[in-house]
């Protein structure tokens, strides 16, 4: 396998959107089914990156790809700009709960990786790793001095990989159970200096 990575483009946007799906566990799914009546999930998750601005634009993501195939994508953004872009009027009053252990866990100045995703039949070879890298040296670059990041406890092989890549957990909140979220237990803040 050779693995590259480059900027994403609009054309990629279905693989951003299955990636937020993906790496959320299912939260993305819990929190955007139905916002608009008889459109599918994933349909409504994409439009969230054709904002050109905003912690979902495309620029805060990077795609990896193998002789042009789309292997995983890695999206992180400055934590301070989270909640400064415009309400988001998909999301109903009543599912702000689910994201309530994320928002009591930040680590502020730090770059924050949202979502990385690699499809199963790619995984196991580098290219979560290799994005993940990517994505710090751009943050070092831009002087940040610390990475961070949210996983479910419960995600074994995730987490394992982020020790690995040296990222300690440094707070822990219960998830909000929901029959879309594929996880329990807790939701980890991991950290990173760079
Ligand atoms: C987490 C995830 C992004 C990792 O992607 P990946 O491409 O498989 O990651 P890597 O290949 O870099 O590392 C994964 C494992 O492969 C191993 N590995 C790394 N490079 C390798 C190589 N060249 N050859 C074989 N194995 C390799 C790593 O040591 C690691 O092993 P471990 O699971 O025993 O710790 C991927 O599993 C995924 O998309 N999961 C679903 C979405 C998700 O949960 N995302 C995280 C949410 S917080």
């Amino acid at each position: 396998m050779s693995i590259s990575l480059r900027p994403a483009r609009v054309a990629d946007i279905p693989h951003l959107a299955h990636a937020l799906m993906e790496a959320s566990g299912g939260l993305v799914e819990a929190v955007y089914e139905r916002a608009i009546p008889d459109r599918e999930t994933h349909l409504i998750v994409e439009h969230l990156f054709s904002r050109p601005d905003g912690t979902t634009a495309i620029k805060h993501c990077l795609v990896a790809e193998d002789d042009g195939n789309v292997l995983g994508s890695i999206h992180a953004f400055p934590m301070d700009d989270m909640g400064d872009g415009p309400p988001d009027l998909l999301v109903s009053e009543d599912r702000y709960g689910l994201f309530e252990p994320f928002m009591k866990m930040h680590a502020d100045g730090s770059y924050y990786i949202m979502a990385v995703s690699v499809y199963p039949d790619a995984q196991g070879h580098g290219t979560g790793s290799r994005l993940i890298a990517e994505v710090e040296d751009a943050a070092r670059a831009k002087g940040f001095k610390q990475m961070s990041l949210n996983v479910f406890a419960e995600n074994e092989g995730a987490v394992r990989l982020y020790r690995s890549l040296g990222y300690v957990e440094c707070a822990r909140e219960p998830a909000v159970p929901h029959d879309k979220i594929r996880y329990g237990g807790d939701v980890l803040l991991m950290v990173r200096d760079l």
